[in-house]
Order: C-alpha cells, then sequence, then structure tokens
C-alpha cells in the first residue's frame, strides 16, 4: 500500500510551514547570531538595525518577558545570549520586521563587542579541562581486568568518528500567532510539539494550556528537530507576545547549518581481547562525545552509546565509559540511531584490528561472537536473540563465501581497482531509554457519516507514521483507508507528547489508537447485536463497510450502525492512553530492562575503489533485516533505503569541517557533500528476516526508522578491505573516508607503485 502522503507530495500539495497561508499583518524574525565560537558578550549595538527600513523592534536577552533559557534537559542554553558567546552561530538578538527580507537586511546591521576567548573544539581537551556536561557514566558486566589476563590475544587502538548534518530538505522554522488572552498558538517544525510548548512557556512566562503547538508535517527531521525546533519556536514567539502580531521564521539553508547542532562527532578508545577460538571474552571502551556548547539531549544520547556499544556480539567482560564534553560547537543534538552508531563502529573497529592481526576475516569473528537467547547485555537485559538468525539468512540467499571469492578473483585480476567486502551486523533496542517517555495517546471521533479522523502525538516527517495510523484505524474499523483522516499534531487534541523519535512513534501511537479504534468497535457492537439480532458481540465483526454476523454480511452497514448510535446517545469518540508494559531502568545500578525488543539483521556491503583517484562505488547492500509482520513493505523498504544511503553518507562523505576557531568551514551544499543519485549502492536487497519472533509493537511490527541506518557502517569496513587489499595497510579509524582520505591511505606509505 502506497504512503497515503504520495498523491499530494508529488503534485506540491502538501502542507509544510511555509505552506500554511500567512495571516495579514504576519512579521518577519531573523536572529543575529554571535560572528565567534567564544567571547565575552561586552555590548550590542541594535540602533542601526532599529533605524532599517520596515524594522519593528530588535530583540535581546534583557526584553523577554519569561526566562532566558530553553535547556530542557539541563539548564544551560540561553535563547538569547548573555555575557557570553558559546558558539558561532548562537542568537544573540532577534530582528523583527515587516517583511523577510527587511529583517535579513536589518540583522545584518547589528553589532556586537565581544572580547575574545579561546574556543574549545576537541572533546578530549575539554574533558582535561574538566568541562562535563554531566557526570560520566558506566556500564560494567563480569570483570574485565581478570578477563584481559586471561586472552590470548589483547588489541588496543583509537577511533574518531566525525558528526554529520541532518539535512533536512525543510529547513528549522516557526510561526507564532497570538491568540485571545495573551494565549499564542504557533506552527512549528518539530518531532516534538511538547518540547516546543514548554520551551515557549518558559520565554514568554504563559502556561501550558495558553499555547497550541500544530505541527502538520515536517520535510525531514532525523533527530534534528527532536529537540532543535525549540529555539525557533521561542523566538517567533516572544516576538509575537511583544509586538502583540502574528512572527514568522524559515531558516535559509546556510543559517540553519551555521547555527544548529548534528549528530555528535565522538573520539573513543578501545581494548578488545580474544581466546584462542575467537571468543571475545573482554572489551574495554571509553567515549569522549563532543557535546558542543550546551546540553541539549547529549545525556540521553551518551546513553544509548553505552546500550550499543556491544552491538549484537555476547560479550561476558565489559566495562564501558562515556563523557559527555562541553565544547564551542553548536550543542550536538538527536541523529538516526542516537548515539547508537557511535557505540557500535567502535566494537566493529575493534573487530577489524583483531581480525587484521589475527589474518583472519572480521567475518570470522563477528560470526562466532554472536549473540543467542539469554545471553545478558552489560546493562542487564537478557538477549532474545535473532542475530545469529538474520546472518543466517542473509548467509543463505547471498552465500558471504561466494561475495568474497568474487571480490578475491577481481582483486587478483584488477591492479588499480580493488574490491573490498565487509558485514555489519545490527541490535538496536527498541523503546525511548527514558521510560517514562514511553508513553503515548490517540483521539478518535467517528463522524454521523462514517468518516473517522485521527489524531496522535505522532509527527509525519516522511517516515510514514501517518499511513500506519490511518490502516491501524481503517484495519479495526473494516473500512477504506480512504475513509480516515490523520490530522496534525496539536498539543490541544493530544497533551504531554512525547517527540516522534526512538523509532517508536508507529509503536506507541499505533497501540494507542488500535485501543481508541477497539473501545469505539465495542460500543458500536452493542448497539449492531440489537440491530442484527446477534446471539452475542463476539459474533459480530467488521468489514468493506458492513456488519458481518458469524462470518456472514448483514444489510446493516458501518455508516447505518453509527448513525443509530448517535441516536441511541452512544459516544462515538475515545481518547486512549498506552504505555510500554515490561520496561524499566535503574541508573543508580546502570541495570534493567529498558526496550521494549531489539531489532536485528545482517547486511554485506561490497564497494569498488579506483586506486589511482580514491573514489569509490557501492556495488551492494544485500542482507536479511527484521520487520516483524510489516505493516507497510512500500513504507518499510523506503526506510530501509533511505536510512541505507543517509549510513554510507556518514561514514563515507559527509565532512563537517569546523576551524581551529571553531567556524564551521562546510556550510553550504557547496562544501558539504551529501549521496546523490550516483552515489547510492548500485543495489540493494534485503530480504525480510523469516519467522520473526512477535514484539509488543503495533499488529506484530517492528520499529523500522533508525536500525537500518547503520549497516552503512559496513561501508567503511568494506573500503578499508579494499585498501588492504592495494596495499595491506590498516588505516586509522577516522570516518568519514571521503575520496580525499581513500587517496591517502592508498599511498600513506610512500612506497612507490611498482613497475612504473
Ligand atoms: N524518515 C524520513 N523520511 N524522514 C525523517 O525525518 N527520521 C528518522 C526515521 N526515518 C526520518 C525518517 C528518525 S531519526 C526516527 S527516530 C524515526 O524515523 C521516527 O519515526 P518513527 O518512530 O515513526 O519510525
Ligand atoms: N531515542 C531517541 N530520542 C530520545 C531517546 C531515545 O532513546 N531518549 C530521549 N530522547
Ligand atoms: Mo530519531 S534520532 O530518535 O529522532
Amino acid at each position: 500500500m502506497k504512503n497515503i502522503d504520495s498523491y499530494s507530495h508529488v503534485r506540491g500539495e502538501s502542507v509544510y510551514l511555509d505552506d500554511i497561508p500567512v495571516i495579514r499583518g504576519t512579521l518577519y524574525a531573523c536572529v543575529f547570531d554571535s560572528p565567534v565560537a567564544h567571547g565575552g558578550l561586552k555590548s550590542i549595538d541594535t540602533s542601526a538595525a532599529e533605524q532599517s527600513d520596515g524594522v519593528v523592534c530588535v530583540i535581546t536577552a534583557k526584553d523577554l518577558v519569561g526566562e532566558n533559557q530553553i535547556g530542557g534537559v539541563v539548564p544551560d542554553e540561553p535563547l538569547l545570549a548573555e555575557g557570553e558567546v558559546h558558539f558561532q552561530g548562537q542568537p544573540v538578538a532577534i530582528v523583527v520586521a515587516e517583511s523577510d527580507d527587511q529583517a535579513r537586511k536589518a540583522a545584518k546591521l547589528v553589532t556586537a563587542e565581544i572580547e575574545p576567548l579561546t574556543p574549545v573544539t576537541d572533546p578530549r581537551v575539554a574533558a582535561a579541562n574538566g568541562e562535563l556536561i554531566v557526570p560520566p557514566k558506566k556500564f560494567v558486566l563480569g570483570d574485565v581486568t581478570a578477563a584481559f589476563a586471561r586472552c590470548e590475544y589483547v588489541f588496543e587502538g583509537r577511533v574518531e568518528l566525525n558528526g554529520q548534518e541532518h539535512l533536512y530538505i525543510e529547513t528549522q522554522g516557526a510561526y507564532a500567532i497570538p491568540t485571545e488572552q495573551g494565549g499564542i498558538r504557533v506552527h512549528s517544525s518539530t518531532q516534538g510539539p511538547t518540547a516546543v510548548q514548554r520551551a515557549v512557556c518558559r520565554v514568554t512566562g504563559l502556561p501550558m494550556h495558553k499555547v497550541e503547538v500544530d505541527v502538520q508535517r515536517l520535510g525531514g527531521g532525523f533527530g534534528g528537530k527532536e529537540d532543535q525546533g525549540n529555539a525557533w519556536a521561542s523566538i517567533v514567539s516572544v516576538a509575537a507576545q511583544l509586538t502583540k502580531r502574528p512572527v514568522k521564521y524559515s531558516l535559509h539553508r546556510m543559517e540553519d547549518m551555521r547555527m544548529t547542532g548534528k549528530r555528535h562527532p565522538y573520539s573513543s578508545d578501545y581494548k578488545i581481547g580474544l581466546d584462542r577460538d575467537l571468543k571475545i571474552i573482554a572489551y574495554e571502551a571509553v567515549f569522549y562525545q563532543n557535546a558542543g556548547a550546551s546540553c541539549d539531549l547529549s545525556p540521553a544520547v551518551l546513553e544509548r552509546t553505552l546500550f550499543h556499544c556491544t552491538n549484537s556480539y555476547f560479550i561476558p567482560n565489559v566495562t564501558a565509559t562515556a563523557y559527555s564534553c562541553r565544547t564551542n560547537l553548536p550543542p550536538n543534538t538527536a541523529f538516526r540511531g542516537f548515539g547508537g552508531p557511535q557505540g557500535m563502529f567502535v566494537i566493529e573497529a575493534a573487530i577489524a584490528h583483531a581480525a587484521e592481526n589475527l589474518g583472519v576475516t572480521a567475518a570470522e569473528i563477528q560470526r562466532r561472537n554472536l549473540l543467542v537467547d539469554g545471553d545478558e547485555f552489560p546493562y542487564g537485559q537478557l538477549a532474545e536473540s535473532d542475530a545469529a538468525a538474520s546472518w543466517q539468512q542473509a548467509d543463505e540467499k547471498f552465500p558471504l563465501t561466494r561475495l568474497q571469492q568474487e571480490a578475491d578473483e577481481f582483486n587478483a585480476g584488477s591492479k588499480y581497482f580493488k574490491k573490498g567486502v565487509a558485514v555489519m551486523p545490527i541490535c538496536f533496542g527498541i523503546s525511548f531509554t527514558n521510560t517514562p517517555m514511553n508513553q503515548a495517546r490517540s483521539l478518535v471521533h467517528v463522524y454521523t457519516d462514517g468518516s473517522v479522523a485521527v489524531s496522535t502525538a505522532a509527527v509525519e516527517m516522511g517516515q510514514g507514521v501517518n499511513t500506519k495510523m490511518a490502516q491501524v484505524a481503517a484495519t479495526i474499523f473494516g473500512m477504506d483507508i480512504g475513509n480516515v483522516k490523520v490530522h496534525s499534531t496539536n498539543t490541544l487534541r493530544i497533551a504531554n507528547t512525547s517527540p516522534t523519535a526512538a523509532s517508536a512513534a508507529a509503536d506507541l501511537n499505533g497501540r494507542a489508537t488500535q485501543i481508541a479504534c477497539e473501545t469505539i468497535r465495542d460500543r458500536l457492537f452493542t448497539v449492531a447485536k440489537d440491530l442484527v439480532e446477534a446471539a452475542t458481540v463476539e459474533d459480530l465483526s467488521l468489514k468493506d463497510g458492513f456488519v458481518y454476523r458469524s462470518g456472514e454480511r448483514t444489510a446493516l452497514s458501518w455508516r447505518a450502525l453509527v448513525a443509530e448510535a448517535h441516536l441511541r446517545r452512544v459516544s462515538l469518540s475515545e481518547h486512549s492512553h498506552y504505555a510500554t508494559p515490561g520496561i524499566n531502568f535503574d541508573w543508580a545500578t546502570a541495570k534493567g530492562h529498558p526496550f521494549s525488543y531489539h531489532v536485528y539483521g545482517t547486511a554485506f556491503v561490497g564497494v569498488t575503489v579506483d586506486c589511482l583517484r580514491g573514489r569509490y562505488v557501492v556495488d551492494y547492500v544485500k542482507g536479511c533485516h527484521d520487520f516483524g509482520n510489516s505493516m507497510n513493505k512500500a513504507v518499510d523498504y523506503g526506510q530501509i533505503e533511505g536510512g541505507i544511503v543517509q549510513g554510507l553518507g556518514w561514514m563515507t562523505m559527509e565532512e563537517l569541517v569546523y576551524d581551529a576557531e571553531g567556524r564551521l568551514r562546510s556550510n553550504a551544499l557547496s562544501t558539504y557533500k551529501v549521496p546523490d543519485i550516483h552515489s547510492v549502492p548500485k543495489e540493494i536487497d534485503i530480504v525480510p528476516l523469516a519467522d520473526a519472533r512477535s514484539s509488543l509493537a503495533i499488529f506484530n511490527s517492528k520499529a523500522v526508522g533508525e536500525p537500518p541506518l547503520m549497516y552503512g557502517i559496513a561501508g567503511y569496513f568494506a573500503i578499508r578491505n579494499a585498501i588492504r587489499a592495494f596495499n595491506g595497510s590498516s588505516p586509522t579509524f577516522d570516518c568519514p573516508f571521503t575520496p580525499e582520505k581513500v587517496l591517502m591511505n592508498l599511498y600513506s606509505d610512500d612506497r612507490p607503485m611498482s613497475d612504473e
């Protein structure tokens, strides 16, 4: 079944923030942001901007009615800089004008006197200076010290992982409209309507019931709008409060790239120990997370790095320590995988390191250490594991020895093109690791004409969650999906929402919608039982717009049933709540059962490297993925393909460059390269895991939003293997593997090319 948005998307009729008709009298905001990454803010001169054409006012920290604070986890993030500036791009003043052009022009006229301070961009330097966002976090299983003493082989190394720009097609933005009695309605491009509502309330001083946040859909979020929609919504709300007029701001691409946080770069150390049979018996990892200038979601991201630090492997002795380090970069934030990929890369690097030294393939070590049922994760949860099953099914369909042999044969006959193959098994925990966030609500109305309106906390951002919500209602009411309309995500209809994140939106909101629809259906059945003279309600079912009795269609249509129920004063509406059962986590012991279930899969990635130029192509990504009982194959395969390409982009070509002064140099699409149609794999062939275990998710489906991104990690190792086929070297683990870095590694040892 198609995504229900596909028709309006291709016709350009879907409504994003910038498509909302603008109300007469709307003003436009633009921020003046810090030109330097660190300094003492001595004074701000707004006089020239104030006199500029069309300018209504210029707002600085001292003008705010509420608090100058939007930090959700730790209160360390002023909306507008005060006293000091902490990153290049930090908002300092808001210029409000009659037109967008006038606001942008005037913002350039604001000046600030800033006394330079030394910026820190390296997380290890920040940690050495004691600049931690929160105290370090640690997972311990078994006893690594004793285990290392027993190991046959021990390897140590270091890994550098760069960040990643979200590059949602729709930039950040918001539109605030004053409502009566001092309220505000905010249209926001956010994954977290309630996070926006809280931030707006804080800076305006308004109670939550006076602030309505509405989200129609996003042109992509990828985690970048889980928390970071808050600033822009707060900026327009503050301006609307002070001017009593609607105020809008949508960022230009370069403003967005400069001012918003990204995937966290990490610098990490590992130590891995194996026994004679290549069983990993000890693993130690230390993660330095580059959090940027304020907390944002960094501690939660850091925690997920620890949760996924052993990926799909059982390792009986583990110590993993993680530091969230405050630097002078924009506050880094959620990005598809939420710290998991950074943890998983490091164990894969450690395995590759061991394999290269032991003269075996990494796949040999990977395969021998896959989790099985009952294995304990470092955080105490026991695996119900399909790790080996996905590996076996991938191997049956696409025999790895054959793929490796093809590459070896090709390499034997080719001097300047080399192929590399790598395997990436994944294991991704589903649930917010912060247990209280695992709840959702759904509001379902059946109207007297039989049509159905659904509202949930889920935000549609291209991942197809609205299609899945409509499918839930249509399935339970036995009707065509065209009779169901999924409405905008709105804090008046659904309060206290968790963000659409952690891949769990369909799971949580789908279950809430299921409960609401079943409650209404059961009420209708008590009416129908009378009308069709059924013995019990259990005899009744709904299909194709009719009531069925004992499997036989009756003359009673859905529409007639609904109309009659209304006449009998039976409620046709329901607001339902769902909370994932059975999950818990205690940071005092760092143990618990944080995940409802895990998603497993295994992918084989093959690449060809041009060893004269350093360029490469990804030939294939083949494998087996646990979709559960997919609710919508078209949507889920879209998530698989998009996730893989985004993961490959992070690993191979997307290179964030901050200079020593903390300024983003890769600040536009001319300098920041993302995958295009030419860089997607030539073939993506992912088969569903047969006999997948059941899950608590809606209709036995499984979360699919984030896990496939991590297959992209094999892209890095496949390129590495191709380089090794060329020169036998072991490149340092430094991502992304841009063509430039590949070229340097092809000729790193200054060895002259033979026979030239
Ligand atoms: N797919 C599209 N097209 N656009 C997005 O912004 N975000 C990803 C993923 N897939 C995203 C996407 C992220 S980071 C998450 S957490 C999930 O979708 C969230 O949606 P879900 O919970 O409905 O899977
Ligand atoms: N995933 C995504 N977003 C989150 C999480 C998580 O585990 N916890 C808090 N926000
Ligand atoms: Mo996704 S990083 O959990 O928004």
